[in-house]
């Protein structure tokens, strides 16, 4: 049984169902509540001695919710489960370190933290990566290899077959020195107050659903003006020099739970500003007249 969340991106269900497939697994998923939070009440119901797997995201790509990650660590050692965290959203945002959360694996993207496309990391507790054998094989990887069989490297380098991407590493590992030196703290406090401000200032916004939790929350607000799709809504943004994304986000089975097909995200970083928000929300404003059927019948003044 592999337990997962009903927030999950798809690349944290997707391989999980495939895998199910092969295997014979059963997949498990801890609801939602409505203000975009996991279902924490649940969990024990959820996460029981049969569960082996709790893989779930540390923050919503959509919600920005910021998920407890070391009590639900905690709870699964305490029933036999080993952890996945999904720190695709996180690395380049909050302080991170998996000796405290206690998580036995942890995944993320170099490109969610200034650094290249096409490579990422995945951490293992040392005890379950010597307990595993390889997934992929070829050189570099095998101490001997006879006609007949080989025999391969200790963890973490039985897991490294082929010849490495080393010019992504070493730009993933200018991105985190250049992370370092800003610092993770200061870019949470930072992308913490913009967040705010901006799900704030947005529910001003007339006839615009706001997503995620009220309290705490990651650096991104998802949200739906009700009369424009969200497809429209950023390309009108984008009109403005507003970068938004609009869609499912990767996260179509979160859309479902929350009744829609996708929504229009903004998100932000240690480069943003509060001006920048407040020049977020004259455009938006400007689009709820522009999209309002009312207003559309009268001409809506030019945004300068
Ligand atoms: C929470 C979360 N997990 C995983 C991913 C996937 O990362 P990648 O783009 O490297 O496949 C993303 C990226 O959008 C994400 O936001």
């Amino acid at each position: 049984m592999i337990l997962l969340t009903v927030m999950e991106h798809h690349s944290n269900l997707v391989p999980w169902q495939l895998l199910a497939e092969r295997t014979g697994a059963q997949l498990r998923f801890l609801p939602v509540l409505d203000d975009g939070t996991l279902n924490l009440e649940q969990l024990s119901s959820f996460l029981t001695p049969e569960v082996k797997l709790f893989a779930f995201t540390h923050i919503s790509n959509s919600l920005g919710t910021i998920n407890p990650v070391a009590e639900l660590c905690a709870k699964a050692r305490d029933v036999g489960a080993l952890t996945l965290v999904d720190a695709a959203q996180s690395i380049g945002h909050i302080p991170l370190d998996v000796q405290e959360l206690d998580c036995d694996f942890l995944a993320f993207s170099g490109h969610k933290m200034c650094g290249p496309t096409g490579i990422g990391v995945l951490y293992g507790r040392a005890e379950v990566l010597d307990s595993m054998p390889p997934w992929h094989g070829g050189g570099e990887m095998i101490v001997s290899v006879t006609l007949e069989k080989s025999t391969f490297k200790k963890s973490p380098h039985r897991f490294e077959a082929g010849t490495p991407n080393v010019a992504g590493a070493i730009g993933l590992a200018a991105a985190i020195d250049y992370i370092q030196r800003i610092g993770r703290s200061a870019i949470f406090e930072h992308d913490s107050e913009l967040a705010h401000y901006a799900a704030e200032r947005l529910n001003e916004l007339p006839g615009t659903r706001i997503f995620g939790p009220s309290g705490q929350r990651g650096a991104l607000v998802g949200l739906v003006m009700e009369a424009a799709h969200p497809h429209d809504l950023t390309t009108f943004a984008d009109q403005y020099g507003l970068a938004m994304r609009g869609g499912h986000h990767c996260n179509q089975p979160l859309m479902r739970r929350f009744g829609v097909s996708g929504t229009t995200r903004a998100s932000f970083y240690f480069y943003n500003t509060m001006e920048e928000i407040d020049r977020m929300i004259e455009i938006l404003q400007h689009a709820v007249r522009f999209f309002s059927p009312k207003e559309r019948r009268s001409p809506v003044r030019p945004l300068s």
